[in-house]
């Protein structure tokens, strides 16, 4: 049998703020392969995202993989990537109804919670991106926003591996990270401003340091750099966005746009015993767009 078996694997899962997020796929796919899936979402997103884990109307969404049954995460917790620890916490956040009903919603908290809950973490999934000014040029940009872009789409995976070393070292196997990269951190495009291809090119020379820093305990440290793909977020954000994915699929070698489905096949395979040779590196998940020159 091919060993893509996850069966027993405890996956921490961030990023899933409704049914078109990546982490969506990659959680259903992670489920799939036979992990036990723990979604730990932006506070704001949470009830939302408990909406689409049981609402009818979208039980198409649920629909596993491979014909696997229905995406069920064992459990759906509150996390925001801006806070490492309660220290971090601002006082207008604290006195935020969407924020204190949840009893823990920083990195560490959280992941200490779900280590602890759960014995351990074989497998966390990075899958967030955040710049208030992501519509405005990299000239325009401010320095808040900047900074904010790159605290939360950036250091963030590095605060994370921190909080979760302790439960994800040498686990039967090895345990395995994934974060989500995009072009736009090694080449210009024109409106991926805001901060976010800083953002995209720190997380990319981070995830490599943390590669190098955390294979001693047999974690991995992957990202996946996908193509464009119009997540609702994506369409808010950009109203020309299907243009962008028109015109990366005519410029790629299979000239198409590519699913989220392929993202997440992608992840399983590099959260497999399939992938234990691979770490520090970037799988681009584009139909071959990174390769073209013009
Ligand atoms: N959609 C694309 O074209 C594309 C292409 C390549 C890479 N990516 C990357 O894929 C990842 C997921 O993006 P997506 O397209 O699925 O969009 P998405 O909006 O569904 O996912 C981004 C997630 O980040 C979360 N988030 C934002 N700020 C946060 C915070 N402070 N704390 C916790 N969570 C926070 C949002 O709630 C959301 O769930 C991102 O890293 C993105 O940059 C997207």
């Amino acid at each position: 049998m091919i060993p893509l078996d996850l069966t027993g694997k405890v996956a921490l899962v961030t990023g899933v703020g409704d049914n078109e997020s990546f982490a969506w796929f990659i959680a259903k796919a992670l489920q799939a392969a036979g992990a036990r899936i723990i979604l730990a979402s932006h506070p704001r997103m949470v009830s939302i995202v408990q909406s689409f884990i049981t609402r009818e109307q979208d039980a198409e969404s649920r629909k596993l993989p491979f014909g696997k049954g229905e995406f069920h995460p064992e459990k759906i917790v509150a996390c925001d990537a801006s806070f490492d620890t309660v220290a971090d916490i601002d006082e207008a956040t604290k006195n935020d109804r969407r924020y204190n009903k949840f009893p823990e919603y920083t990195i560490q908290g959280t992941i200490d919670n779900i280590g602890k809950e759960f014995g351990g973490i074989d497998i966390l999934v990075h899958s967030i991106a955040f710049s208030r000014e992501i519509t405005k040029k990299m000239v325009e940009t401010s320095r808040a926003a900047y900074l904010q872009a790159l605290g939360i789409s950036a250091y963030s995976l590095t605060s994370m591996v921190r909080a979760a070393t302790p439960y994800m070292m040498n686990r039967p196997g090895g345990a395995s990270v994934i974060g989500l990269t995009y072009i736009g951190g090694e080449r210009v495009i024109p409106h991926y401003g805001g901060g976010m291809s800083t953002a995209k090119a720190a997380l990319q020379i981070d995830a490599q340091q943390l590669a190098q820093n955390v294979g001693k305990h047999n974690i991995r440290v992957n990202l996946i750099s996908a193509g464009p793909y119009p997540s609702r977020a994506a369409r808010a954000i950009n109203p020309d966005f299907d243009k962008l994915v028109a015109y990366t699929a005519e410029h790629s070698p299979i000239p198409r746009a590519i699913t989220p489905e392929e993202v997440a096949n992608a992840s399983i395979f590099l959260c497999s015993p399939l992938a234990s040779g691979i770490t520090g590196q970037i799988l681009y998940v584009d139909c071959g767009h990174n390769i073209m020159g013009i």
